[in-house]
């Protein structure tokens, strides 16, 4: 599903489509042309590692600063601004699509994403709502004010992959190694099989939401698929990524496919359709280079937990990285997983000084 042109599908005032990042560094290194110099931007990169964000945060809940659209441009212009980023990443969450349709979902500070009622049997899964596309109007709405104020840089929409979500939904909260949502891929696997539709269905509105709004870039985010063996991720996940992203397919812009412990699955994430693979910190780049068989572009994977050590220790382990992605076509450098909330904020900057000095 590579594409090397925006398709005729996006609106002409897309930035993709007018000029404004069409050839940036960050689109065509996800297209897979390697530059003069190696774009950067972070996962997670808006949000508690920056006082600015702690301050205008005060006083709103994590959800309703994403459905606030000054709020949310805000707060991903933010990292743009302190760091010279190559790219903005929308803030918002995963669960936002599921919250518009209708579920009961709060984010709890220090936790993460909790249900009121956890989806456990068929008639759980019957009774989920649809998502009427007019409630994604403040994310439209948000986007399109951030991509207003970019310029060049370009936005990237995101989603939560399928299996990540519905993590989420079958647990109720944030969980160690998915049991329950496991047992029931196996116990009920037409269940699962309706879970997991919905929860594709309704990421895939949310992602193409944000594209058709100005993003130039859409990452899947598969955060938990490393608990799932190969053999059931092929047979009870893999389609239902695929279709999240079909959802921006006839749309031609780059896509990113993430997870975290992903080593084992990794070229079967690969094969629902995704441009470029994000990499955690646990293989190198060049190992993962040699799995996907040569010819994917990368990006990846300082270990976010070497931002908390000394100077020269982070500075040759990025160094170490930069050199690891030339085993790919191209490569986007990031973390592992995401900036963690104690992170210095003058580390990041730093980091995006020193891959754009090389
Ligand atoms: O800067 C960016 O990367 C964009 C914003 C973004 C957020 N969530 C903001 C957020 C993105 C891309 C996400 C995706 C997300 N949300 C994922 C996939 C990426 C990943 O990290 O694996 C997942 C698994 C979630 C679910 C979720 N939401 C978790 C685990 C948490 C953290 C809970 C906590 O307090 O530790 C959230 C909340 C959340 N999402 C915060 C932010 C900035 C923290 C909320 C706060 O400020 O209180």
């Amino acid at each position: 599903m590579t594409s090397t042109t925006a398709a005729p599908a996006l609106p002409a005032e897309h930035p993709l489509v007018d000029g404004r990042t069409a050839s940036s560094a960050l689109v065509t290194t996800y297209r897979g042309q390697r530059g003069d110099v190696t774009p950067v931007w972070f996962m997670r990169q808006a949000g508690r590692s920056l006082p600015e964000y702690r301050e205008l945060r005060v006083g709103t809940q994590m959800l309703d600063a994403c459905l606030d659209p000054e709020l949310s441009s805000e707060i991903t212009l933010q990292p743009v601004r302190r760091h010279g980023v190559d790219a903005g990443i929308f803030f918002s969450d995963i669960v936002i699509p599921l919250k518009l349709a209708g579920v009961d979902v709060d984010i709890v500070p220090g936790r993460g994403p909790v249900l009121a009622k956890p989806v456990r049997t068929a008639a759980d899964v019957a009774a989920l709502p649809a998502l009427d596309p007019a409630a994604l109007a403040p994310i439209s709405a948000g986007v399109a004010r951030t991509v207003a104020q970019l310029g060049s840089t370009p936005l990237i929409g995101f989603a939560g992959a399928p299996f990540t979500l519905a993590a989420y939904l079958v647990e109720g909260g944030p969980s160690k190694d998915h049991l329950r949502a496991r047992t029931l891929m196996h116990s009920d696997p037409d269940a699962w099989a309706g879970l997991l539709d919905w929860a594709a269905t309704v990421t895939g509105q949310f992602l193409r939401a944000q594209v058709l709004a100005g993003a130039s870039a859409a990452q899947l985010f598969d955060s938990w698929v490393g608990s799932l063996s190969l053999a059931d991720y092929t047979a009870h996940v893999q389609r239902h990524s695929a279709k999240a992203l079909l959802a921006v397919a006839d749309l031609g812009v780059p896509t990113v496919h993430f997870g975290v412990g992903s080593g084992e699955v990794l070229s079967a994430m690969h094969d629902i359709g995704a441009d470029v693979m994000g990499v955690d910190w646990r293989i190198p780049l060049a190992e993962a280079s040699r799995r996907l068989g040569g010819g994917v572009p990368l990006q990846g994977n300082v270990d976010p937990a070497l931002l908390s050590a000394p100077w020269p220790v982070l500075e040759k382990h990025v160094l170490d990285v930069l050199e690891s992605g030339k085993a790919a076509p191209a490569h986007v450098l990031n973390l592992g997983h995401g900036v963690p909330p104690e992170t210095d904020p003058a580390v990041l900057t730093r980091i995006v000084d020193l891959v754009h000095s090389r």
